[in-house]
């Protein structure tokens, strides 16, 4: 199965692009995660939209149309998901018009150095995506607190009991998006 996931930070070292590059890793065989960077998605504009959406957004809808399910990570700013995942999720979600994100399944998934692991965040993304008509796997949640200590600088998971607890959200993930392909 193949699987689009984005991570809603820009930054080169980002905690959630480096638990999605974990999740490459301890991913089954059979689910072929790919890592999509939002670096370059424009702001949503409904006028740029009219003119013809801009080859990033256009190559990112694509990802999304032929993928079989999503991962997010985003990071929880100001207790709620990035402007940056928000902005990716409005583009991929034009009612009426272009919605290739509604009818997917979407794992989500967090990583803050705070101690409530971006709930607030993912809480806000379940809300959103459930408007626009994508399903959310209910459980487990994967929410990863004091990030700071479980990653070393090139962004590789060191902690153990982190890199199993992955490991058994993407083998249930797999379960669960399964009669949506
Ligand atoms: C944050 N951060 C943060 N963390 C958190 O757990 N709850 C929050 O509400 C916020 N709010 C917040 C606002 C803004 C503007 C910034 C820049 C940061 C800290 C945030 O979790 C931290 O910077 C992460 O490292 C961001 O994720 P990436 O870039 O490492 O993936």
């Amino acid at each position: 199965m193949k699987i689009i996931a984005f991570a809603g930070s820009l930054r080169s070292g980002s905690f959630n692009k480096s638990l999605l590059k974990a999740a490459i890793e301890e991913a089954s065989d059979s689910l072929e995660i790919e890592i999509f960077d939002l670096d370059g998605i424009p702001l949503f504009n409904a006028d740029i939209e009219t003119e013809g959406d801009p080859k990033r957004v256009s190559e990112f809808k694509d990802a999304i149309r032929s993928a079989d399910g999503i991962l997010i990570a985003s990071p929880e700013y100001n207790h709620g998901m990035t402007g940056v995942t928000k902005n990716a999720i409005d583009w991929a979600s034009r009612p009426g018009n272009d919605m290739p994100i509604g009818g997917k399944p979407v794992g989500i998934l967090g990583a803050s150095p705070g101690i409530t692991g971006t709930a607030r965040s993912q809480d806000q993304l379940r809300q959103s995506l459930k408007s626009v008509g994508a399903h959310c796997m209910p459980k487990p949640e994967l929410l990863l607190f004091r990030a700071h200590e479980k990653f070393d600088n090139q962004g590789n998971l060191t902690d153990d009991s982190t890199r199993r607890f992955l490991g058994k959200y993407l083998k249930a993930f797999e379960e669960w998006i399964k009669p949506f392909t």
